[in-house]
C-alpha cells in the first residue's frame, strides 16, 4: 500500500469522527482503515460510553485504548456503525471480508441505524467483483461450496485463515456481480455457508470516500 493511500485512509477516518453520536454505543468494524479510525477515537472519548466490535482484532485495539467493548447480546441497537469495504458500488452495495471479519461485520451492521462506510477511492467500482468475494463456510462444507461458486464461473481459493468464529473462508475470483442482492440471497441459501461477503441487502447509508481532492461524502 502506498503512503498516499494511507493518507486517504487517515482522512476518511477523521471525517467519520463527526458521525459518532454523543452517548450512544458505537459500532466499530475491522480493517486497516478502521484501525486509523480507532486510533483517533481517544480524541472524542467523552462522547463514547461503549463500543461493539466486529472482530477480536478491533476489540483488542479498542480495549488497549481504554474503551469498553460490549458483547452484542447485551446490546439492543447501535446508532452508528463505522466500517471499511473492499469494494463499494454506486448503490452502496459492498464486498467485504478481505480481513476475514465478514460475519461479525454483518451482524453488527444489521442492528445499526446508520452504516458509515470509510474507504479510499480505490474501493469505488461500477460493478462489484474485481475484488475476490469472500465466503465464510463451516469447514466441512468448503469443498461443496467451492464447487457451487465454480459453477457460477468463479476461480476459488481456500484462504489460509481461521475466522474468529472458527470457520474457513473461500475467496471467489472473477465474478462480475451485476445483481448483488440476488447473488447475496442465493449464496446465503447454500448449506454450510455462514456468510457471504456481499453487503447489498443491508448496504452502507453514508460513504466517506478518500480522494486526492479531499474526502467526498455520498449519502
Ligand atoms: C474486514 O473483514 C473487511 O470487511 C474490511 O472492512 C475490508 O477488508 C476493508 O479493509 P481495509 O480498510 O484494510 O481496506
Amino acid at each position: 500500500m502506498t503512503t498516499d493511500q494511507n493518507a486517504l485512509k487517515r482522512a476518511v477516518a477523521r471525517a467519520a469522527l463527526e458521525y459518532v453520536e454523543e452517548g450512544r454505543i458505537l459500532g466499530v468494524g475491522t480493517g486497516s482503515t478502521v484501525d486509523c479510525f480507532i486510533d483517533l477515537l481517544p480524541e472524542i472519548r467523552e462522547r463514547i460510553p461503549a463500543c461493539v466490535s466486529s472482530s477480536e482484532r478491533s476489540t483488542k485495539r479498542l480495549e488497549a485504548l481504554g474503551f469498553k467493548v460490549l458483547d452484542m447480546n447485551d446490546v439492543e441497537e447501535i446508532g452508528v456503525y463505522v466500517d471499511g469495504a473492499d469494494e463499494i458500488d454506486p448503490s452502496f452495495a459492498m464486498v467485504k471480508g478481505g480481513g476475514g471479519a465478514l460475519t461479525r461485520e454483518k451482524i453488527v451492521a444489521s442492528v445499526s441505524k446508520t452504516f458509515v462506510c470509510i474507504a479510499d477511492a480505490s474501493k469505488q467500482v461500477d460493478v462489484l467483483g474485481r475484488f475476490p468475494l469472500p465466503v465464510e463456510v463451516i469447514p466441512m462444507a468448503a469443498r461443496a461450496v467451492k464447487a457451487k461458486l465454480e459453477a457460477l464461473g468463479a476461480t476459488v481459493t481456500l484462504r489460509d485463515f481461521v475466522t474468529d468464529n472458527g470457520n474457513a473462508i473461500l475467496d471467489a475470483k472473477g465474478l462480475a456481480i451485476a445483481e448483488p442482492e440476488k447473488l447475496e440471497a442465493e449464496i446465503n441459501m447454500w448449506p454450510g455457508v455462514v456468510t457471504v461477503g456481499l453487503f447489498a441487502k443491508r448496504g452502507a447509508d453514508v460513504l466517506l470516500l478518500g480522494t486526492t481532492e479531499g474526502v467526498k461524502t455520498f449519502a
